[in-house]
């Protein structure tokens, strides 16, 4: 089978992972509409090409909160990963590494934050933070975190509760036996851990923005707020000095009727004025998708599904190759729009169809 572009690796994963595993990846919250939104939204904007522009030398680096990366897409933070890959999170970190871009790591991993270190020393890795009601869990995760030279904390805002996916609900999902939340491990001890291997109701619902100054108080590291949609929310993540923003909805899997990511990510860029770092993930499937992102002025993308989909194919080869294939496809976008580096990507490269 020739793997040539993502939706490729989407239709073995469909054909290879067990139904429940498949259905867990692939579920959206309720109708699914957002989910689906994040990908048909790109269709809705269209370049606007410049010509004659010697693209013969091309520059597709960029820097993520100072560190470089060798093209602006990272793995977005994902539970799980043994559900796709015997190795798991320590293949994901393998290919991170190897393709020299920025990998954040899930706190529901299967791996422990020790091992998902320990298999790419010295790469790019930033720590996704779920906070517990039982916070000194979460305190000791951020330290730890931090003491393994993971490079910032990621805060995902949009999960009080968990999405209402109907498949889950329908095949009774939860981890097999053989994995366990390994960051969580002994934290529940005793208690009935039918939700993913944790007790319902694990995750503290009370979570507010005065909780990024608590975080503040536990860590040095850069804190990026993951889920913001409204350009309210954006301007308090500003206000109490987070570093960066991730425009997300959870690929769709939390709130059902939110907008598109791409179409978010305007307002957000337009309320920040550039004084933090903003990032998009959700629906991105194609390096055309990359420059559109880029255009209205995300720094980097991060990618959810698309990775899972890799490791199920191949492990970190498998998620080498999907890396690959939207380095070139980005690469390629760039070129024929006219672009020969990431400085040169703006607003001007795209417009609103009336699609
Ligand atoms: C997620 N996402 C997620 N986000 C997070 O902050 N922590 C997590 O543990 C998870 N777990 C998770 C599992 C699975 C199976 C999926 C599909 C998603 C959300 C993820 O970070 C990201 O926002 C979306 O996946 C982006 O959308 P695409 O790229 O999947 O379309
Ligand atoms: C999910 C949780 C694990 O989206 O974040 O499935």
């Amino acid at each position: 089978m020739a793997m040539v572009c993502l939706s490729d690796f989407e239709a073995y994963a469909k054909k290879y992972l067990p139904k429940t595993t498949w259905d867990f990846f692939a579920a959206g919250a309720d109708d699914g509409t957002t989910r689906d939104d994040n990908i048909l939204a790109y269709k809705r904007i269209r370049f606007r090409p410049r010509v004659l522009r010697d693209v013969s030398v091309m520059d597709i680096r960029t820097k993520l909160l100072g560190t470089e990366i060798s093209f602006p897409v990272g793995i977005a933070p994902t539970g799980f990963h043994q559900l796709a890959w015997p190795d798991g999170e320590k293949s994901t970190a393998r290919a991170a590494k190897a393709m020299n871009i920025c990998y954040i790591a899930s706190t529901y991993s299967t791996s422990s934050l020790e091992e998902i270190s320990a298999a790419a020393p010295g790469s790019f890795q930033w720590f996704q933070l779920y906070i517990h009601r039982n916070r000194a869990v979460s305190k000791q995760l951020v330290q730890q975190a931090e003491a393994l030279g993971f490079q910032g904390l990621v805060l995902t805002a949009d999960l009080p509760y968990t999405g209402k996916r109907r498949d889950d609900v329908r095949n009774g999902f939860r981890l097999p036996p053989h994995m366990s939340l390994k960051n969580l491990e002994g934290a529940f001890e005793g208690d009935d851990c039918s939700e993913y291997g944790l007790p319902p109701n694990s995750l503290d619902p009370s979570v507010t923005w005065n909780d990024i100054y608590w975080l503040q108080s536990l860590t040095h590291l850069p804190i990026i707020v993951k889920g913001i949609l409204t350009k309210e929310d954006a301007e308090l993540a500003v206000r109490h000095g987070v570093q960066g923003i991730i425009v997300s909805n959870h690929g769709g899997r939390q709130l059902d009727g939110g907008p598109a990511t791409i179409d978010a990510l305007v307002e957000v860029v337009e309320a920040v004025q550039g004084r933090v770092e903003v990032y998009l993930d959700g629906g991105i499937r194609k390096g055309s998708d990359v420059l559109k992102a880029l255009a209205l002025g995300a720094k980097c993308v991060f990618i959810g599904r698309p990775a899972l989909w890799g490791l199920a194919y191949k492990g970190e080869e498998g998620l080498q190759d999907v890396l690959r294939i939207l380095r070139d496809e980005f690469h390629l976008s760039m070129a024929l729009t006219g672009c020969s580096s990431v400085s040169g990507i703006g607003r001007h490269l795209v417009q609103f169809s009336k699609l």
